[in-house]
């Protein structure tokens, strides 16, 4: 509810579709043979339209979440539901993919031999959903909204990794998704482009309102970006604290140095560093 009002304060649409409830998944890789387990009971609640950080030490299982939502591997048991119909459960370990899922991943996946525009147009065109003028137009139109006039024609080997990563999340949105799945998207940016990063993906989001699901290891992030930050164990990851961040949206930079914002790193920082901390004793390495 307090996504909505903050939503409604930031200007644009309320999301009325995109809420992801995770009810007590558990996830164990291998179960006959070496029995991995990723998750462990574990609960969480996203509305329509927000934001939900996602972080946690390497290794916790914050990716087998997320591949679980987007379709791409089995739950062992509990249910994934999106806008409550049943995504995942025990009876269908696996949710179908779907265009209404989408996932920008961490390494990026533009084709090379397409220009940034016609990279974005292609999803729709591909798919039928609209003519290539129609897909065109909407592209140039959305690439406009997310400050990437004068780079449509260019190839996506000669933008920065920053103008990249925006395009994909552009391209993403162009197939009208519920929800956008960004597993640490900005990890490999220095912090400088980080920063710009992060004020595009809100601009982007004020504009096109979906469910979020952000992961991270980066707790100014979390915090900065999120509406909600789940604070995940140590493998097999459950959330340890979920921070309802009562900063309102549209955020700027200029949160990062309020009193607030100072005040929820403090009280959320001890919780990270000791999972990070058992992570490092228990030696997990990323997944
Ligand atoms: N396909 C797999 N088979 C077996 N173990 C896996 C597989 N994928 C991930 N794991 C293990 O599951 C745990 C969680 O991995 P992952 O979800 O990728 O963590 P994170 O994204 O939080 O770094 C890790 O210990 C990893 O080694
Ligand atoms: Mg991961």
């Amino acid at each position: 509810m307090a996504a909505v009002m903050q939503q409604a304060a930031a200007g644009g649409r309320v999301a009325t579709r995109g809420a992801i409830k995770i009810e007590d998944v558990v996830k164990i890789y291998d179960p006959e043979g070496a029995a991995v387990m990723a998750v462990d009971h574990c609960s969480l609640d996203i509305a329509a339209g927000e934001i939900c950080m996602v972080v946690g030490p390497s290794g916790c299982g914050k990716t087998t979440l997320l591949n679980a939502i987007a379709g791409f591997h089995e739950i062992t048991s509990g249910r994934i539901t999106l806008d409550e119909e049943v995504l995942c459960s025990a009876e269908q370990p696996k949710a179908e993919p779907g265009s209404d899922r989408i996932v920008v991943f961490q390494n990026g996946a533009l084709f090379p031999w397409k220009t940034n525009l016609e990279n974005v147009a292609f999803g729709p065109i591909m798919q039928g959903k609209l003519t290539r003028l129609e897909a065109t137009e909407k592209a140039l139109s959305m690439m406009a909204d997310a400050g990437l006039s004068g780079v449509e024609h260019n190839y996506p080997g000669e933008v920065s990794s920053g103008v990249r990563r925006r395009v994909e999340i552009v391209r993403a949105l162009m197939n009208e998704p519920r929800v956008l799945l960004l597993d640490e998207p900005y990890r490999a940016l220095d912090s400088l482009t980080k920063s710009v990063m992060h004020e595009a993906l809100l601009e982007i989001y004020y504009k096109n309102k979906v469910t979020i699901f952000f992961i991270t290891h980066d707790l100014e992030e979390a915090i900065f970006l999120g509406h909600k930050v789940a604070i995940m164990t140590t493998r097999p990851c459950r959330p340890k604290k979920v921070l309802e961040v009562d900063i309102p949206h549209p955020r700027d930079y200029s949160v990062l140095t309020s009193k607030r914002f100072r005040e929820l790193i403090d009280e959320t920082n001890e919780a990270v560093h000791e999972e990070a901390l058992k992570a490092f004793a228990a030696g997990e390495k990323e997944g």
